[in-house]
């Protein structure tokens, strides 16, 4: 390949080659590679050894190109005339003769897709001839990566390119919302369940107890930094990482602040940022202050649940 390419001609590149590459998007960093194809869509599972059961996020920057593959509906398009490009995320209907490769789906007749808000992976996708199958670019059931660095840290030199688009504003993954039966939100992220709720006039839940399958983040560990994470601490212990949220005198030294203003968009912007960080100091333990149960602060508590079942 020529050096003096443009990063996104060097993107196209690897991926016209079913390579895997790190693409930028507002939520956080994906591991992209071409939905259509079995070779590169299989790369993705080896990589960040992620269960084949486990079906991925589709990527497109058109609705002419989802039409192809997806079936939509009134609430879908609702939906997407207010958030699209944005952070949610739509389980659809696969069409019978979508081009999407089994293995994105684990052979299931649901689709995931999303339509990224960043500039350089939109003008990616309209380079491409397919659209890009893309978790977040970390190993399974670690921390989403939001910097070309984080994704760097999680694959060193086993992918070809990551493009950098710099740091990704909203730091949490896409709300997912299942548009299949009535609508249901499988995931919390970053569009809040009120704003939905608004767009399509109708009460949808959330609800964390009922079982479903292949749901997403509902294995028992996820979102890791591998150390133990006490919650809704009040005081932490002298040799402990303590996460706050709002500012505060403190005796102990190893504090981060998340906000320091109860902030809950920012905070979720920096909580990714601060686990690593945390992680990298290599901390024997976390401690996070009580973070109020409300709007960001739902996805940032189900998060570190999450995170603290190592
Ligand atoms: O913000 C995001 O959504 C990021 C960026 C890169 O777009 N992507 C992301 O992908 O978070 P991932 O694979 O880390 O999480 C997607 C979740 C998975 O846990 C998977 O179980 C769920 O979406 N999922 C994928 N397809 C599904 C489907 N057809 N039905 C239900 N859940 C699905
Ligand atoms: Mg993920």
């Amino acid at each position: 390949m020529k050096n003096n390419l443009s990063n996104i001609k060097k993107a196209k590149y690897y991926l016209d080659k079913n390579e895997c590459v790190g693409i930028p998007t507002e939520t956080v960093y994906g591991l992209a590679a071409n939905a259509y194809s079995n070779v590169a869509t299989t790369k993705i599972f080896r990589l960040k050894k992620r269960p084949k059961k486990n079906p991925l996020i589709v990527h497109y920057h058109s609705l002419k190109m989802l039409k192809i593959d997806c079936e939509i509906n009134n609430f879908f398009y609702k939906l997407y005339k207010r958030f699209c490009p944005g952070p949610i995320t739509f389980v659809l209907k696969l069409k019978k003769n979508s081009k999407i490769s089994k293995n994105v789906t684990n052979g299931k007749k649901t689709l995931a897709v999303r339509f990224p808000k960043n500039s350089l992976t939109i003008k990616l996708l309209k380079n491409l001839k397919y659209p890009l199958a893309a978790p977040s670019a970390n190993i399974s059931n670690r921390i989403s990566p939001v910097s070309k660095e984080d994704v760097k840290d999680e694959f060193g030199k086993k992918i070809k390119y990551i493009l950098d688009g710099g740091r990704s504003k909203i730091g949490l993954e896409s709300t997912i919302i299942s548009l299949i039966h009535k609508p249901e939100i499988l995931r919390l992220g970053g569009v809040e369940i009120k704003k939905i709720k608004k767009i399509i006039n109708y009460d949808i839940k959330y609800n964390t107890k009922k079982k479903r399958i292949a749901s997403p983040g509902r294995e028992k560990v996820h979102y890791s930094p591998e150390i133990p994470i006490r919650l809704n601490v009040s005081e932490a212990k002298q040799d402990e990482a303590f996460i706050l949220i709002k500012k505060r005198k403190l005796s102990c030294k190893n504090f981060y602040y998340l906000s320091k203003n109860k902030n809950l968009k920012y905070a979720a912007k920096n909580l990714y940022k601060t686990l690593r960080m945390i992680k990298k100091k290599k901390f024997k333990s976390i401690a996070v202050e009580k973070i109020p149960n409300k709007g960001f602060g739902q996805a940032i508590n189900d998060r570190l649940l999450k995170a603290s079942r190592f």
